[in-house]
């Protein structure tokens, strides 16, 4: 896959939350959304029967201070430098928020999770995009050299998604040190591969963490997402974040996900082998498909398929348009590996179209 695939981005998103990929498009056999195939920790049902009236009748802990707790001992951060929102999303779109002002820039990586621009723009900053290496890698080379004394904010995401690439921890490390500005870590889906920085931001103060409990964990239908950052910009997302931001539930949820590290260890197994069965499948018949380290696949359409998607969604398989990112010059798709069964159908089809195309 190395370096077939030209770098020509173009700035074209518009600033909706509702254009965001995948949106409300799931079909019966779905690669598009990452939710975690094996669903989540067998702890989680446990906590569920537990539930007490109070637990639905009550608010809850506007601060999650139990969920807080658990994570600052795992990570061994202070739990004041950490916030816990309504899904990661709500993170970050309240980041610029609060980080930027009208006309400032923030860098963004071409191609990646297009959330990161449409908040951005919605602040009214300035977005620069950064290329990627040949190879589909964020190019932290790049971004350093686009940085400017209007940079406020650097988005990076590790995995990446959609390619799956991670970034060594050391390179991150030392990019963030060779620079003031605010850099955003997203590590969503970093349970399926890399490591995180989480402990980094008890001693550099420009460096953000975000986390989810929607992949790895498996929770994406309760909506949790936490971010670990300097302690002052802790209680200014608190100022101006939800009051009551988690349920009860979702947080008892999320505490009994976080303790169940067996069912992460198994997950991230599971995905690779997946990974590894549908990359295989694909590239077999002719498709490239960028070599990933997470649980998402991007697949280069053969240029005799160009209506690959909409083919696809007429057989009732959903998967992410690569229109959604930024790379247009090329036509790819995102593919989140599921259970064997449907990523099976999912290759039948694909052998069923690609016969029907001759
Ligand atoms: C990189 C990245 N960040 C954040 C999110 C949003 O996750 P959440 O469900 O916590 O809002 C996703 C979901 O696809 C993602 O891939």
């Amino acid at each position: 896959m190395k370096n077939t695939i030209k770098n020509t981005m173009k700035n074209t998103q518009p600033a909706s939350f509702r254009n965001l990929y995948a949106f409300a498009k799931k079909l019966p056999i779905d690669l598009s959304l990452s939710e975690n195939p094996l669903g989540c920790s067998p702890e989680v049902a446990l906590v569920l029967k537990r539930l007490t009236p109070a637990d639905f009748f009550d608010y809850p802990d506007p601060d999650c201070k139990q969920l807080k707790k658990v994570i600052s001992e795992r990570f061994q951060i202070k739990a004041e430098g950490i916030f816990v929102a309504n899904g990661s999303e709500a993170i970050i779109k309240l980041l610029p928020q609060v980080l930027l002002r009208p006309g400032d820039e923030v860098i963004i990586p071409s191609l990646t999770f297009p959330l990161f621009k449409i908040a951005s723009t919605m602040s009214g900053a300035k977005v620069i995009l950064s290329e990627m290496t040949p190879s589909l890698d964020i190019n932290l080379a790049d971004i350093q050299s686009k940085i400017s004394k209007k940079t406020k904010l650097i988005f990076l995401c590790n995995p990446n998604n959609p390619t799956g690439r991670v970034i060594p921890r050391k390179n991150i490390l030392d990019f963030v040190k060779s620079t003031k500005v605010h850099v955003i870590v997203d590590e969503a889906n970093i349970e399926f591969g890399g490591e995180t920085l989480i402990r980094d931001t008890s001693s550099l103060a420009n460096l953000i963490v975000i986390r989810t409990f929607s992949k790895g964990f498996g929770l994406a239908g309760l909506r949790v997402g936490f971010c670990a950052a300097n302690q002052e910009l802790v209680q200014q997302l608190q100022k101006m974040g939800q009051p009551f931001p988690v349920s009860t539930v979702a947080e008892k949820a999320a505490i009994a996900a976080f303790a169940d590290a067996g069912f992460i260890d198994k997950s991230k197994k599971f995905m690779q082998q997946e990974r590894n069965f549908l990359s295989r499948e694909l590239s077999k018949r002719g498709f490239a498909v960028v070599e990933s380290e997470a649980n998402n696949l991007l697949v280069v359409i053969h240029t005799f398929l160009p209506d690959l998607v909409s083919k696809l969604n007429e057989k009732g398989v959903s998967v992410v348009d690569g229109l959604s990112f930024n790379l247009n010059n090329v036509k790819f798709i995102r593919v989140s590996p599921r259970l064997r069964a449907i990523n099976r159908q999912f290759i039948a089809i694909i052998d069923q179209l690609l016969k029907e195309q001759g």
